[in-house]
Formats: structure tokens, sequence, C-alpha cells
């Protein structure tokens, strides 16, 4: 019998990099393909454990260069593609706009072409739910499936227009698809430019912390295991052509993530800087989870126990980070933030 063959795209990023683990893990009876072009946001020092796993194997490439993507799809006849590959930050989607059409846009276009051409069983594409605009702060208010998108920020409407050609191709061409859009993820190697990795290791450094605008913004938090048993989930269940939203009721203000942490680490609130706000700063977001709720996906964390692991980690695994924020991340570093000191 032959093994059934799984493209994960972007697996050496922070999701597609636990959900590779998640996979080769869980089924060994599979053959899992890591494709990555390994930017700035990729690493593969994560996968150290599972690197020699027969199971396992790594594919360096760009999603948008259509004829090694083509070569590759012919020659290893997937049968089921998750697509995590993406340009993820919306502050660098602001500083360059281009490589986020290029990759999240082309890119997917050109995946779903070469899935079309050799006809997967399933093609997962991983999307977000900032294509759905902002939410005002009435808490009974909720992104559901039906919301129309209404993107704000070039990264989400990046993520938007891949997720119509994702849609198309299964409207038009009958290419098996779903459509996943989940809330902001935290846990074990999130790159250190997202609000709760940075935060955690700013504060371990006594660094201040940059809140933007006022910090009262809310995002709705999801552990990133339970977004990797989500997707699991959709892509041996999902009906073909149906989008799921995944989120499980976390909502907080930035300000509360960041206390949180740093009391949780025993430090000072002194160490919190409000600094000039996020260009179209999108105010909330917030899922309703029940159609993934309904086909049996259930969260196995609260936010408390999340961050507590998630903490616990970035303190066992000084390491990983360190070597990050340590190298050209301070170039970026310094360019994205005026602290009042500077
Ligand atoms: P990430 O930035 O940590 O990882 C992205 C990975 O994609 C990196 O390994 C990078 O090297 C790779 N990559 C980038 N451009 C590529 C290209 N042209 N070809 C091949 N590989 C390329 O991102 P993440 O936070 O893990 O997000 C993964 C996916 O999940 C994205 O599609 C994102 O939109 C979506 N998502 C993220 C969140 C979140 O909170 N981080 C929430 C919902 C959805
Ligand atoms: P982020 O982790 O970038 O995720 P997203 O923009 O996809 O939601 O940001 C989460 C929230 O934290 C968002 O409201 C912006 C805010 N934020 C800060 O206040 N300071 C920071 O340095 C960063 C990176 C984010």
């Amino acid at each position: 019998m032959t093994q059934i063959k799984v493209l994960i795209t972007g697996g050496a990023g922070f999701i597609g990099g636990n959900f590779v683990q998640y996979m080769v893990n869980k089924y060994p009876m599979y053959d899992i393909f890591n494709l990555d072009a390994l930017t700035y946001a990729g690493d593969l020092t994560k996968h150290r454990e599972i690197e020699n796993k027969k199971n396992y194997h790594f594919v360096k490439a760009n999603i948008a260069d259509r004829k090694a993507m083509f070569e590759l799809f012919e020659k290893e006849k997937f049968d089921y593609i998750v697509h995590f590959a993406a340009e993820s930050h919306v502050d660098r989607s602001i500083i360059d706009p281009g490589i986020f059409v290029r990759t999240n846009v082309i890119g997917t276009q050109v995946l779903l072409d070469a899935s079309k051409q050799i006809g997967v069983s399933k093609f997962v594409h991983i999307s977000t739910d900032e294509v759905y605009g902002e939410l005002d702060f009435n808490p009974t208010t909720f992104f559901t499936e039906d919301t129309p998108l209404n993107p704000n920020s070039p990264y989400s409407a990046s993520k938007a227009s891949s997720d119509l050609f994702v849609r198309a191709y299964h409207e038009t061409f009958g290419l098996p698809v779903n459509i996943t859009r989940c809330s902001n993820n935290y846990g074990p190697f999130h790159f250190p430019e997202k609000l709760i990795p940075l935060t955690i290791s700013r504060v371990l450094k006594d660094e201040k912390v940059p809140v933007y605008g006022d910090g009262k913004n809310i995002r709705d938090w999801l552990h990133v295991f339970d977004h990797c048993t989500a997707i699991d989930l959709v892509l041996h269940k999902g009906d073909n052509g149906d989008v799921y939203n995944i989120g499980g009721h976390n909502e907080l203000t930035n300000l509360e993530v960041v206390k949180t942490i740093i009391n949780t680490l025993g430090k000072s609130e002194e160490l919190i800087e409000f600094v000039v706000d996020r260009l179209g700063h999108d105010k909330r977001y917030a899922i309703d989870p029940a159609k993934l709720e309904k086909l049996g996906w259930k969260p196995t964390y609260t936010f408390e126990t999340g961050i507590a692991q998630t903490i616990e980690w970035y303190l066992d695994n000084k390491c990983w980070w360190e070597q990050i924020v340590s190298g050209e991340y301070q170039n970026y570093f310094k360019k994205q933030y005026k602290f009042e000191k500077d």
C-alpha cells in the first residue's frame, strides 16, 4: 500500500512548524513533506527531534516559483496540501506590502494550479480572522463564517485575496478545498516580533515592552496546539468548499496580556511603554467557533493554562529565541520602534 503524502508549506515557521511536529508524531503512516523558503521567519533548528524520522522530509523552495512547484508536485503526487507559508506580520506589511502580494497571493495561486494539475484529495488553506476586518467593543458580536470579508491591513488584504482564489478554484474547477480562519495564536516557537513572544523575551531581559496606542485593542488568543487539532479535524472531516472559523473565546486587551506576562515573571509593570499606534490598528477580533465545534473540536487550553505553559517554554528554550533576537532582528526592531529614551 502506498503511503499518504502530505505537503505542509511554511513548516519552518511558527504554526506550520508546530503542525509538522504534530503530524509527524501522530501519523507515522503518513509521509510528511515540509516545504519552506526559510525566510527570516523560518528555521529548521526547531525540528531537531523529528528531522531523522523516516516519515519527515524537508524541501527548500519558494511557493511562488511555478517551475519548482510543478516539478515537485509531479514527482511526489501529494494527496493532501496544508498551506501555511506566508508573510505573516502586520507591521512588516505596512513597511513593505509588495512581498505580501508575491508570497500570499501569487504563491497561493501557484500552489492551487499545481494541486489542480495532479488532482489532490484535499487543499487546506490556513487563513486568518483578520480577513473579516475589525469588530467594535460590543462583547456579543463575533466573526462567523458568513461575516463579509473587509480586510484593513496589507497583510489581511493579501490573505483575503488568497482566500478568494482558493474559493474560486473550488467553484470553477471543483478542487476539494477548505479555508480555516483562526484567531491570534501563541505558544512554543512563536517568532519574537509578535506581541506575546516579544513581551516574554523583552521582560526576561528587563527591556521596555512597546504597547501600541492605549493598549485597549482586543485579540482572541488560541494556543497553537489547539489550532493544530482543529486543522487536523478539518483536513480529515471538513466538507469540501467550506470555511471553518477557529477560536477559543479568550478575548483580552493587549494591556491585559502584557500585564499577565509581567506579573507571572515577577517583574515591574513600569517596563510597559506606550508607543505610537500602529496605522489602521484593528480594534477587536473575536471568533464564533460553533461550526467547528459541531464537527467535534474542543480546545484543551484556557488562556491561563496556555500562557503559563508558553512562558515556561520560553524560559526553558532561551537559546532558541536568543539567537533570533541578537541577529538581523535588531535592525528590524530599531526601525520599527521609537522609545522615549532613544
Ligand atoms: P510565520 O511567519 O511564523 O511562518 C511563515 C513560514 O512561511 C516561515 O517558515 C517562512 O520561511 C515561510 N515562507 C514565507 N514565504 C515563503 C515562500 N514564498 N515560500 C515558502 N515558504 C515561505 O507565520 P505563522 O505565524 O506560523 O503563520 C502561518 C500561517 O497561519 C500564515 O498563513 C498566517 O496567515 C496564518 N495565521 C497566523 C496566525 C497567527 O496568530 N500567527 C493566526 C491565524 C492564521
Ligand atoms: P500581533 O502579535 O502583531 O498580531 P496581530 O496584529 O496579527 O493581531 O499584535 C497583537 C496585538 O498587539 C495587536 O493589537 C497589536 C499589538 N502590539 C503592540 O501593542 N505592540 C507590539 O510591539 C506588537 C508587535 C503588537
